[in-house]
């Protein structure tokens, strides 16, 4: 079986571009590289050309698309052959499509929710050209080998969109069963595809967005607590408070982003346990603060 070995790359959509790339660079730190066209921009977090493309529309606060690597041609073949035999519809993107998005090849397909997935190998990787972060910074982002961060994507049918991700060679389960005040439980599914603890995440009901969160990580604790200081300058709101995840372990907060939707910011290492657990809570942290982001459960 050939499996995904990344989250490579993102498209979002946005209405307010501008509002964009002030807070991806002042709170975030990425590095805007431009495009040549002017309803979007790419926004790059290490040596590939870019992680994110930001679309400006009249209309649409979402995630546009998502990028999963393979690690080169031989495997992006095998990946065709394996989605033909298990049913599954996809489309070859154009010679056009794949340089816009600075691969060589690139699939097209749905995931079982309508979410747009794309599968490519060969992404463009700028090594004559160091990172330079869109504000100063200690260290760097974590992504490399591990991908950009993870997403939590909305899920009409949790079995469906799990069997979907793990024909694409993603492994997960549920990770957390958190009792609800209406006496059920919220059990959200963590799949992963290389050394980052998840790449994807789903299982909240109830989301309307495609999107509820992307996570990025930092190396350095100071860029971290700096982006904290920075975002509740600007008044920002924050979803769920300072606290530290039980299974990935990281220290994080979610705040929103100028398109509505969350931005959780981390740091730490994480720890893969050998074999599967679940929790009904965090370590700590993670304390509710402004509602209306989908993030108005206790864990
Ligand atoms: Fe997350």
């Amino acid at each position: 079986m050939v499996k995904v070995i990344e989250l490579g790359y993102l498209g979002l959509n946005v209405t307010d571009a501008a509002a964009w790339r002030k807070y991806a660079t002042e709170c975030i730190g990425l590095q805007i590289v431009e495009s040549g066209q002017d309803d979007r921009f790419h926004l790059r977090m290490d040596l590939q050309h870019h992680r994110i493309t930001v679309h400006e529309t009249a209309d649409c606060d979402d995630l546009a698309y998502m990028g999963w690597r393979v690690a080169g041609q031989e495997e992006f073949k095998a990946m065709q052959k394996q989605l033909t035999d298990a049913g599954v519809d996809f489309q070859v993107g154009t010679p056009e499509e794949a340089r816009e998005r600075h691969v060589l090849a690139l699939i097209k397909l749905k995931d079982p929710s309508g979410t747009a997935n794309e599968i490519y190998y060969s992404p463009q990787v700028d090594v004559m050209k160091p990172f330079h972060p869109g504000r100063p910074l200690f260290g760097n982002f974590i992504a490399g080998d591990q991908g950009l961060g993870h997403v939590l994507v909305r899920s009409d049918n949790d079995e469906e969109t799990y069997n979907f991700y793990k024909l694409l060679g993603l492994v997960g389960s549920v990770e957390y069963r958190i009792p609800m005040p209406d006496g059920n439980f919220a059990e959200p599914c963590f799949m992963h595809c290389n050394s980052r603890q998840h790449s994807i995440a789903f299982g909240f009901h109830g989301m309307v967005e495609r999107l509820n969160h992307l996570h990025i990580q930092y190396s350095h604790l100071d860029d971290f607590g700096q982006s904290h200081d920075i975002i509740r300058n600007q008044g920002i709101d924050v979803a769920m408070q300072l606290g530290k995840h039980a299974n990935d372990q990281l220290y994080t907060f979610y705040s929103a982003t100028p398109s509505g939707w969350l931005m959780e910011l981390g740091w730490g290492d994480y720890v893969k346990p050998e074999t599967q657990e679940h929790y009904a809570g965090d370590i700590f942290g993670h304390g509710v603060e402004a509602s209306g982001y989908g993030m108005d459960i206790d864990i």
